[in-house]
């Protein structure tokens, strides 16, 4: 029962489907069954996808003078995850039903109790399955790092990890950004890309997968300098989110409990948005202490410090770190954007997307398809296609096309009609207010950008 955004939410079968039907998001592989915790975008998530990195490099990278980015490997030499600790911690407590055969997460499960640093030995005898009520096994720890080999043999020696998170591709770098560049404190590295984990139980549509993409700022500072810092990235996250358009009432902020937190974190904040399933996480921003810089000095025999001019002294800078998910962030902006909306009596649904976030900016219409309007139409498109992501749609009636751009968030429909042949003028039509209004062709990508805020 799909409602108007802010009524009765959206469920989340009404958005896979749309997200399939429309082209933002596929199961991969499908003709072969798909496979758990994998996604395709298709050509209209695609777009979106790149947007939504865009708008974050803008704010994280771009407009900020203390922040650089980077792009590093997805395979790293082995070490990195025993430093990081990934090898001996990131696991997640796993458990069979004896009589279903279904596997969970057992911390997901009433009745959980984590016992011993690793979290091996926790008490099965409470929990019980929550599919058939079976008995379950006792849980056992599985590491989520996807594991493969480098080279030709398959041995211990070869074993290499797809990153799951990008992190410890900028903590790997961090001498080198700062030689390169000379930096001082405070500053930052920031790097989007594919993060992989073997998650035992993904789900939630592209909520949470086997492989997916993070936007990550390492975030260096003077120690004794953390707290404040961590401040104002939490600000500085959240006002992302809002200027995404992303409603108020559908986004919070909440502090971590010490017992929540990684065993690298001092204190964490994570900015939630409310799906359907409730509250959940788009962003983590924890204060990473010095962990991280110490940890891989000692692994690498490196010495990773910087010079304090100031002191005098060669300090390890401690780290803030917002880290957000590409997908939660899209499929949070598809269910803010949704809207079912009466419009004389028939049911209009559309997307209310941030012009900066649409994955088509401007649709152009022609009234029919007769003959004599295709040359001025195209003509329109090609003038646009240098500027914008646009779509050419001549197929079935003005209103249906007009539905068909409202449902994928396009903000602008330019139509050319008869009179454009005698006035050389257009009309643009409102994707939220449906309002129209009549420009002539040479002034049409001004009065574009004007409304579409310069994006
Ligand atoms: N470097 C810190 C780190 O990776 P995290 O909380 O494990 O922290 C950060 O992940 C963000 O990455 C999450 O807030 C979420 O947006 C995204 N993320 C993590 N696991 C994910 C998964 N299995 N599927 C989709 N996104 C995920």
């Amino acid at each position: 029962m799909s409602e108007k955004a802010g009524d009765a939410r959206l469920d989340m079968e009404t958005l896979v489907s749309l997200a399939k039907r429309r082209g933002f998001v596929f199961q991969s592989s499908e003709i072969y069954g798909g496979l758990g915790g994998f996604w395709d975008y298709g050509p209209l998530g695609v777009e979106l996808k790149n947007n939504i990195k865009r708008s974050w490099w803008k704010a994280a990278v771009q407009e900020r003078d203390d922040v650089v980015g980077l792009d590093a490997s997805i395979i790293m030499n082995p070490r990195v995850w025993v430093a990081s600790g990934h090898v001996d911690t990131f696991a997640d407590p796993m458990v069979d039903c004896k009589e279903c055969k279904k596997r969970f997460r057992a911390d997901d499960l009433e009745g959980y109790v984590a016992a011993g640093a690793q979290g091996q030995a926790a008490e099965a005898a409470a929990m019980r399955c929550p599919e058939c009520g079976g008995e379950l096994t006792p849980p056992r720890m599985f590491n989520l790092m996807f594991r493969t080999f480098v080279g030709p043999v398959e041995d211990q020696a070869s074993t290499a990890y797809l990153r799951p998170e990008t992190a410890q591709g900028i903590f790997a770098n961090f001498d080198n950004v700062l030689t390169s560049t000379r930096r001082k404190l405070p500053f930052g590295i920031a790097q989007i890309g594919k993060a992989f984990r073997n998650e035992i139980t993904p789900g939630n549509f592209i909520f949470r997968d086997r492989e997916f993409e993070q936007m990550e700022i390492e975030y260096f500072v003077k120690p004794g300098t953390d707290e404040e810092w961590h401040q104002h990235w939490v600000e500085q996250r959240r006002n992302w989110y809002r200027g995404l358009g992303i409603q108020e009432e559908n986004l919070r902020v909440r502090r971590l409990d010490k017992d929540d937190l990684a065993h690298y974190a001092k204190d964490t904040y994570e900015v939630e948005y409310l799906f359907p399933m409730g509250w959940s996480e788009l962003e983590g921003i924890a204060n990473r202490t010095d962990f991280d810089l110490r940890r891989h000095a000692e692994f690498s025999g490196r010495q990773l410090t910087y010079y304090d001019e100031e002191s005098g002294e060669h300090i390890v800078p401690y780290v803030i770190e917002p880290s957000a998910g590409v997908d939660r962030c899209l499929l949070a902006v598809l269910f803010d954007g949704y809207r079912e909306e009466t419009v004389r009596g028939e049911k209009r649904v559309l997307l209310r997307l941030h012009p900066s976030l649409a994955p088509i900016k401007v649709a152009v219409l022609p009234l029919s398809r007769q003959e004599s309007l295709a040359p001025t139409a195209r003509k329109v498109w090609e003038l646009l296609r240098p500027h914008w992501m646009t779509q050419y749609d001549d197929s079935q009636s003005i209103g249906r096309r007009y539905r068909r751009q409202d449902e994928v968030g396009t903000p602008h429909c330019v139509t050319i009609d008869f009179d454009t042949l005698k006035d050389d003028a257009v009309t643009i039509r409102e994707r939220d207010t449906m309002d129209q209004v009549r420009v002539p062709i040479t002034g049409l990508v001004e009065a574009l950008r004007e409304r579409l805020g310069g994006v």
